[in-house]
């Protein structure tokens, strides 16, 4: 920040003024001051169409160095650069890719920002170190304008606190920002509300890096195969793609849990039935057409735009804790999910599980587990015995087994099934007819129980126990329960587990 020092009558010390100026930026003198401030090395807050950015000169290091002490950010975060035509690109990045171009022509001005190999014009400040650069063409008049008028490119992440949700009003960013920046640039509200796609296409297949509004469809269409960088939700020392990932994000003060499952029934009975429990202080936060399941409860509304506006909403009223209604990834949804997933820091409740049961759950259904999640199909599996001996653990042979598959249940006990593991399971199989029985006898709701032959559309056959015999036996076994659990995934979205 450039720090004013104003003279007061009759007092020949200066103050410093900690109050940032908002100005209008429909009004062009505020942007040529804005634009002013920017090429003397201050920092000035616009809107962009995504969410407000927290701009300074690109080629100037030492006002991008303000840019990370005013937000409070880690150094080894990088900037994207922001520009205003396609001639600025190539004064600080190396020529583009086809598949760049495509996107560009397609995209900019726009939600998307593209990792190019950078030029020596960019600061390490900038790329955090890297030897490549983000670049975007934003689609909004005021910014477009601002980085015209500044004849230089602006260097700008979201104009939040780190780690607070990012800003979509001048009124956000000032109650961040305050007199830690030189003026903030008010040009209402954020039409788009989350921030721009992120693209690496460095590799060979290309790589999305930050889900937005710019989707995973709507660059595939393009792209053909785009693959889709691991989602980092827990702050560790990894050094993931997007520096940025790593950091905690948009995280209000409540505690925020988010809940998922293919069944929006299964959603709101559990979250009915938790803040039933805990009672005051709760909220839901849910799209529009979900809404409606929670009637007399505190609600936010689960849109793109209002997103971060309704975080910073639920911290200004006090709620303590948050209840995602979680959406599928498809579409702006995969981004609205994104955000969510990482300010609940992994507190994520997946409803889809399912549950197998045999006697002493130490042979048939720990297998069973352990292959069903060697499918990684997102929808965990869980394994209980209806007759559990205190202190049992994984058979020695079925361990070998797994073993033999490249398998393993780290930390495994057998667990004696209780009503509650029936209550949360979405569906349960039963290794034979008589657990299936035992089974039913535990809830109203009988309609998810089933052997796993039954299930898998076959004759139904008990799985024999395997226990006490040779280890040829256990993989006979184990190839059993492979060929069922196969099919079942097959089928899966048939019968939406
Ligand atoms: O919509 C947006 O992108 C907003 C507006 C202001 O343009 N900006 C924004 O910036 O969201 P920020 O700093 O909050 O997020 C930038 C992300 C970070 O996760 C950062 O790690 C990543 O971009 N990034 C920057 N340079 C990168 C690079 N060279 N390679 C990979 N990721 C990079
Ligand atoms: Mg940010």
């Amino acid at each position: 920040m450039i720090p004013v020092h104003v003279t007061a009558a009759k007092n020949t010390k200066s103050v410093v003024v900690l109050m940032t100026k908002i100005k209008s930026a429909n009004d062009l003198n505020a942007i040529k001051e804005a634009a002013r401030i920017i090429t003397e090395g201050g920092l000035v807050a616009f809107p962009t169409e995504t969410v407000y950015g927290l701009g300074a000169d690109a080629l100037n290091s030492e006002a991008c160095k303000g840019i990370f002490e005013a937000k409070g950010r880690p150094r080894d975060n990088p900037l994207i650069i922001h520009i205003a035509d396609m001639e600025s690109l190539l004064n600080i990045v190396e020529v583009p890719g086809h598949k760049a171009n495509k996107l560009m022509e397609k995209f900019w001005p726009g939600p998307l920002t593209l990792i190019f190999t950078k030029k020596t014009t960019v600061s390490d400040v900038i790329s955090g170190g890297l030897s490549t650069v983000a670049v975007r063409m934003p689609d909004n008049e005021a910014a477009l304008s601002l980085i015209k008028e500044a004849k230089t490119p602006i260097a700008a992440p979201s104009a939040n606190i780190s780690g607070r949700p990012s800003p979509t009003t001048a009124g956000h960013v000032k109650s961040d920002l305050d007199g830690k920046i030189d003026m903030i640039l008010d040009g209402g509200n954020a039409v788009v509300g989350l921030e721009s796609t992120i693209v690496d296409l460095s590799g060979t297949v290309p790589m999305l890096l930050r889900p937005g509004a710019i989707t995973l469809e709507m660059l595939e269409d393009i792209l053909g195969t785009v693959e889709i960088y691991p989602e980092i939700i827990f702050e560790d020392d990894k050094a993931p793609k997007a520096p940025g990932m790593k950091y905690r994000h948009y995280a209000p003060k409540a505690e925020l849990t988010v809940v998922i499952s293919k069944r929006k029934a299964r959603i709101s009975k559990y979250i009915r039935q938790k803040i039933g429990e805990i009672g005051g202080t709760c909220a839901i936060l849910a799209s529009q057409e979900d809404l409606e399941k929670y009637k007399n409860l505190k609600t936010y509304s689960l849109e793109p735009e209002t997103l971060f506006a309704a975080l910073r909403q639920i911290d200004k009223d006090g709620i303590k804790r948050v209840f995602v209604h979680g959406l599928d990834d498809t579409g702006i949804n995969r981004a609205m999910m994104n955000r969510l997933r990482k300010a609940s820091s992994g507190d994520i409740v997946d409803l889809d599980t399912v549950l197998f049961v045999c006697t002493g759950n130490t042979c048939r259904s720990p297998m069973a587990e352990a292959i069903w999640d060697s499918f990684k199909t997102g929808c965990l599996a869980k394994s209980c015995g209806i007759a559990v001996a205190p202190g049992s653990t994984l058979n020695e042979n079925a361990r070998k087994t797994l073993e033999i598959k490249g398998l393993s249940l780290q930390g495994f006990t057998s667990r004696q099934l209780t009503k509650n593991d029936v209550e949360e399971a979405s569906v349960i199989f039963c290794m034979t007819k008589v657990h299936a029985e035992y089974v039913k006898q535990m809830t109203n709701d009988m309609w998810k129980v089933y052997t796993l032959s039954e299930y898998a559309g076959e004759s139904e056959t008990d799985i024999s126990d395997p226990f006490g015999s040779e280890l040829d036996i256990y993989e006979v076994c184990a190839k059993e329960l492979e060929t069922l659990i196969s099919k079942i995934i097959e089928n899966r979205n048939k019968k939406s587990l």
